[in-house]
């Protein structure tokens, strides 16, 4: 493979149309600012932002031309494409809450299986499209939970409806660049991506881990952890989505090479223990004290970990952040609004100054 021969995501991106869907979720949402960052030309394509959401916060109309819509009304969603012409497409949206989904299984397949179908089959019949990148998740593989790390071709198949039916996505998706995208006469690129936990500012989700901490520093109560033992590999949302771009990046200049599944997440440094996380946030918050949980409705792995050597060898990616670092932004983007400083220059500065340091880092070797 070709590393290094394809120009790095700042001056690749600048003016391209892209087409993310989710953008009013929490990677949506700092997808949308790191794009205006790198100023292309964005479309938006997702259910409105949730009260209090990121979206709101950093007042995302202003970053993207936000089209509010559902991925189950077609007619929509291949007007919206038809009229925008998107040549990237980062395909985020999903209904992705473990416990929801496991509560709502119909609403889950719906979402992520027929709404990535509807997806796929509106891009198909748009000309202007070159490259798809479909986010899936580290959940999808069989994982024993016996401290196994998973590369791309472990077998998948997930535990729950979440990871089940993100699993029939990624196959779904497969047939369709078999089918259709890449035949005599077409050739779209298409790959599909496999991230971890991330972490970032302002993730208001409270089944996860740094939410739940950050949610009772608000309400000064003690934070209740589930499972201390249990380990997860933890990577900073900019660094997934830096990763994101990459794979997009690769696949747009050489579909047939790069259209692959990719596993984005840390190094070996990010697979920590949840008991580890709550300590090192602690060092922040003297106050902050914790309770025993009470068990998930959904039976939850002791250990998952994440190979991605696969993508350090091929891409020119690779995470720019320590575990450490990753919570001290988490911990810093908390601090600074409970200062009063506005979200959106919060999150425009992590920005910009994630991707100097990325591509001095880059350019150094
Ligand atoms: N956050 C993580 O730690 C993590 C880890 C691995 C993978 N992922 C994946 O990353 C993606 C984004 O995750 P997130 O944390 O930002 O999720 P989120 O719940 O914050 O955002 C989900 C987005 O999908 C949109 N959406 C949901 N149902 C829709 C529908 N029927 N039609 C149109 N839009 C719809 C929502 O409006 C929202 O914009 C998901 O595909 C998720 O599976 C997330």
């Amino acid at each position: 493979m070709l590393k290094n021969a394809i120009p790095n995501n700042l001056s690749f991106y600048r003016g391209k149309r892209i087409l993310v869907t989710g953008h009013t979720g929490f990677k949506g949402s700092w997808l949308t600012v790191l794009l205006k960052f790198l100023e292309t030309q964005t479309t938006g394509y997702a259910l409105a932002p949730e009260p209090g959401s990121l979206y709101e916060k950093i007042n995302g109309d202003q970053w993207i031309h936000s089209v509010i819509g559902d991925l189950l009304d077609t007619k929509k969603l291949e007007q919206t494409i038809c009229e925008f012409q998107p040549e990237i497409v980062f395909h985020l949206a999903a209904f992705c809450f473990v416990k929801e989904c496991f509560e709502n299984p119909v609403k889950t397949y719906q979402t992520n299986v027929t709404g990535t179908l509807h997806l796929l089959e509106a891009l198909r019949k748009c000309s202007s499209v070159k490259s798809i990148l479909l986010v899936s998740t580290d959940k999808v593989y069989r994982n024993k939970g016996d401290g196994a790390i998973y590369q791309e071709n472990d077998p998948i198949g997930g535990q729950c409806p979440y990871s089940s039916s993100k699993s029939c996505m990624e196959i779904l998706a497969q047939d369709y660049r078999r089918s259709y995208f890449q035949t005599q006469d077409c050739c779209v690129g298409l790959s599909i991506a496999r991230a971890s936990n991330v972490l970032g500012g302002r993730d208001q989700t409270q089944s996860r881990l740094i939410p739940s901490i950050l949610h009772s520093l608000d309400h000064h109560l003690p934070v209740s952890i589930r499972h201390p033992e249990q380990t997860r590999p933890w990577q900073s949302v900019l660094d997934a989505l830096n990763g994101y771009l990459t794979i997009a990046r690769y696949t747009y200049q050489k579909p047939l090479l790069y259209s692959d599944i990719w596993n984005i997440g840390p190094t070996k440094d990010g697979i920590r223990s949840v008991g580890w996380v709550f300590q090192t946030i602690q060092k922040s918050f003297q106050d902050l004290k914790s309770t025993e949980g009470t068990s998930f409705v959904v039976a939850e792995s002791k250990t998952l970990g994440l190979d991605i050597q696969k993508s350090l060898t091929n891409l020119d990616w690779e995470p720019q952040l320590s575990c450490e670092e990753t919570i001290q932004q988490v911990v810093d983007f908390y601090k600074r609004q409970q200062a009063g400083e506005s979200v959106d220059k919060i999150c425009w500065e992590q920005v910009k100054k994630y991707f100097k340091k990325n591509y001095e880092t880059i350019s150094e070797k």
